[in-house]
């Protein structure tokens, strides 16, 4: 194998640019030919290739997003799109592909696997809902963005005697929720795995109130039934018993934009270096990712149409401590 080429897709992720680093500098160590493609499997499909030297990724493993850009591409899930996009890669020579991404970037990736090309995923997605890996790039720098919302929310809820909804992303899975409700010292935190009655949210708030709290958090992921502007309504038709009053803060895309942390840069530069080394190994069709603190290799098929379950001892820990 002589010639490779990375993408990003899917959500951007604060990370992806040190695991392009990685994959282009450890790719050149060992023999091969990078090539990014620019705008993900859009780009793939229209045949936008960059050569990427050691230099061209310098200076970037500091810097959230992605300088390749990333896509989202319904194009791609036809077999028409994934022709073309076969068709690009072999007009280019291009002997295998390595795909930055989260939970849908992959299931394109296994959909190129099944064509018979060789292909290596890459875990990135700040929802960390993939199966093969126990954290994904970008959720550290993610949470830590949340974080820093929730403390500063805390800050002016004293003030005012507020309690505070704050939402936060992970499209159907709570982990960010869930994590940064702990950390964030959280009176309650509303997620898509655990059905939740929004009275007994209600009442939390209420008895916090009545204890004498000068403010109180509830975290709420953006997938779950009750999302922050559901119970908003519904907390607002019962103000007067909750006591607090009540504001809701939705943080959107602010938590994809974060330069990344060390934790996130340290797990790009090892799964970037980690798809090399199975390309290298000819261990195709697989999503390099960590588990158990070491770099692991899982098949596509065992990953895509899957959601990764929550860790059942954090939901515990954040019950205990709420
Ligand atoms: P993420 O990778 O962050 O979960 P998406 O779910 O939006 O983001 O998926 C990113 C892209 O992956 C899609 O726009 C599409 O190009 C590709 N993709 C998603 N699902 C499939 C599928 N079932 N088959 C082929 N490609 C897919
Ligand atoms: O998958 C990452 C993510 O940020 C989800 O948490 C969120 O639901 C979604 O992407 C938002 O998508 P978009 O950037 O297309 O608005």
């Amino acid at each position: 194998m002589k010639r490779i080429a990375v993408l990003t897709s899917g959500g951007d992720a604060p990370g992806m640019n040190a695991a392009i680093r990685a994959v282009v500098r450890t790719g050149i160590q060992s023999g091969l030919e990078v090539f990014g493609v620019r705008l993900g499997y859009a780009g793939l499909i229209d045949g936008k290739f960059i050569p990427l030297g050691a230099r061209d990724v310098g200076g970037i493993i500091q810097r959230g997003g992605t300088f390749l850009g990333s896509a989202r591409c319904d194009e791609f899930k036809t077999e028409q799109g994934q022709q073309d996009a076969l068709r690009s890669l072999n007009e280019k020579g291009i002997e295998a592909l390595i795909v930055i991404g989260g939970n849908g970037s992959q299931t394109g990736t296994y959909a190129l696997h099944m064509h018979n090309y060789p292909v290596v995923g890459i875990a990135s997605t700040i929802d960390n809902d993939l199966v093969g890996s126990e954290i994904t790039i970008g959720v550290d720098t993610a949470m830590n963005i949340a974080i820093e919302a929730i403390d500063r929310l805390k800050v002016t809820g004293s003030s005012h005697q507020r309690a505070f909804l704050v939402e936060v992303m992970g499209r159907k899975c709570g982990y960010i929720a869930l994590m940064t409700a702990i950390a964030g010292g959280a009176e309650a935190y509303v997620i898509p795995e655990v059905k939740t009655d929004p009275e007994n949210v209600a009442q939390v708030l209420q008895d916090a109130y009545e204890r004498g709290k000068s403010h109180a958090i509830v975290v709420v992921a953006e997938g779950a039934e009750y999302n922050a502007t559901k119970l908003e309504e519904y907390f607002n038709q019962h103000q007067e018993r909750i006591g607090f009053a009540l504001r809701s803060t939705i943080l959107g895309h602010v938590q994809r934009g974060g330069t990344p942390t060390v934790g996130d840069r340290i797990l790009a530069s090892q799964l970037g270096a980690g798809a090399i080394e199975c390309l290298k190994n000819k261990e195709f069709g697989v999503l390099v990712g960590l588990m158990n603190a070491h770099v692991k290799a899982t098949p596509l098929a065992e990953v895509v149409g899957k959601i990764k379950a929550l860790d059942e001892e954090m939901i515990k820990l954040a019950k205990a401590i709420d």
